[in-house]
């Protein structure tokens, strides 16, 4: 039997993950969770700046996701250690003592378009997913939803122009046209005619729109950007998974957390409005997609579908971040 193309998609693909919103990240608060079983926390200082380090104190191995924050330090629960994460290469001394201070591993976080994203410590970093694509946009971030999905399946639909009608009463027109970026992402960009059925949300899109979507589709790992032009509206949105399970889980026993975010570009009027508009008709596009991906066993040995066939490509050219279990 051949093997499926669905076999070489890496379980988690190297680059950065979006973890949390932003906004749900207070100065003094920590969230801790891992990235291919590698276990960070992340906190926010007292003074709003972003940090995030290996989530096991180095004295005595203590989880510091109940650690206080203090100023830009996070302070062990066990024995008091202060511990500042830093980007040089902390060397620790042989013996630590309770209440020390010590420099610990930060690991590469960042707020970009609403969310937080992280990146595990390694010698390279990549540029941010999509980093040339947020100037001027107003940002609403939307999520986090856990979904009984495999995060592939969820990129694969992003792609998949066959199910546009099906699952969206779209249909595609034309010929799609795909992209390699330099930044390591794949790029499709397409239209599609809204057919006259669909609900509340299609009949919108169709008044909105003229009947036609521009969209430009970029995938960098396990997120999509997805840029729309709905006549004169102009939208933004990323949709970012996070895996959730050990490598070797049947794929239909695979759970994923989708965090979303919507933007506008400045100087559009009424920003409010607009910005909760298009996130209530991005969020009502996905929870379709939600429904039928749920509890999918992915393979792809039978499609012929050039977006996916295209995203899968592009997925076997990506590397596996190391695991750790
Ligand atoms: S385990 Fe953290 S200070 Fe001792
Ligand atoms: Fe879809």
């Amino acid at each position: 039997m051949t093997q499926d193309p669905a076999d070489n998609w890496k379980h988690w693909p190297q680059g950065w993950y979006a973890v949390a919103r932003a906004d749900a990240l207070r100065p003094g608060q920590i969230h801790s969770g891992h990235l291919a079983g590698q276990p960070w926390v992340l906190y926010r200082g007292h003074s709003g700046t972003l940090h995030a380090t290996d989530a096991f104190c180095p004295h005595m191995g203590a989880h510091l996701h109940n650690a206080q924050v203090c100023g830009e330090a996070l302070v062990c629960g066990l024995h008091a250690c202060h511990l500042l994460p830093q980007t040089a290469a902390p060397t620790l001394p042989e013996h630590i003592k309770a209440g020390c201070r010590l420099a610990v591993r930060a690991w590469p976080s960042a707020e970009h378009f609403g969310l937080i994203w992280l990146h595990p410590p390694a010698a390279a970093i990549p540029p941010l997913p999509f980093s040339g694509s947020d100037g001027g946009h107003h940002w609403l971030a939307a999520g986090p939803q856990a979904v009984a999905a495999d995060w592939r399946a969820m990129i694969c639909n992003g792609f998949d122009l066959e199910h546009m009608q099906a699952v969206h009463q779209r249909q595609v027109e034309g010929e799609p046209l795909f992209e390699r970026l330099p930044e390591n992402g794949l790029r499709m960009t397409y239209r599609t005619r809204v057919l006259p059925r669909g609900g509340l949300s299609s009949w919108l899109m169709q008044r909105l729109s003229g009947g036609v979507i521009h969209l430009v589709h970029t995938c960098v790992g396990s997120s999509i950007m997805v840029q729309s032009r709905v006549g004169r509206f102009r939208t933004s949105a990323v949709f970012a998974l996070l895996p959730q399970d050990a490598p070797g889980t049947r794929p239909e026993q695979r759970h994923s957390v989708a965090l979303a975010a919507i933007g506008i570009p400045h100087g559009a009027r009424w920003p409010t409005l607009q910005l909760r508009l298009a996130r209530a008709l991005y969020l009502a596009f996905l929870r379709k997609d939600f429904r039928v991906v749920e509890g999918m066993r992915l393979q792809l040995n039978h499609t012929a579908d050039v977006g996916v066939q295209a995203v899968t490509a592009y997925q076997h050219t990506l590397a596996d971040m190391e695991h750790h279990p």
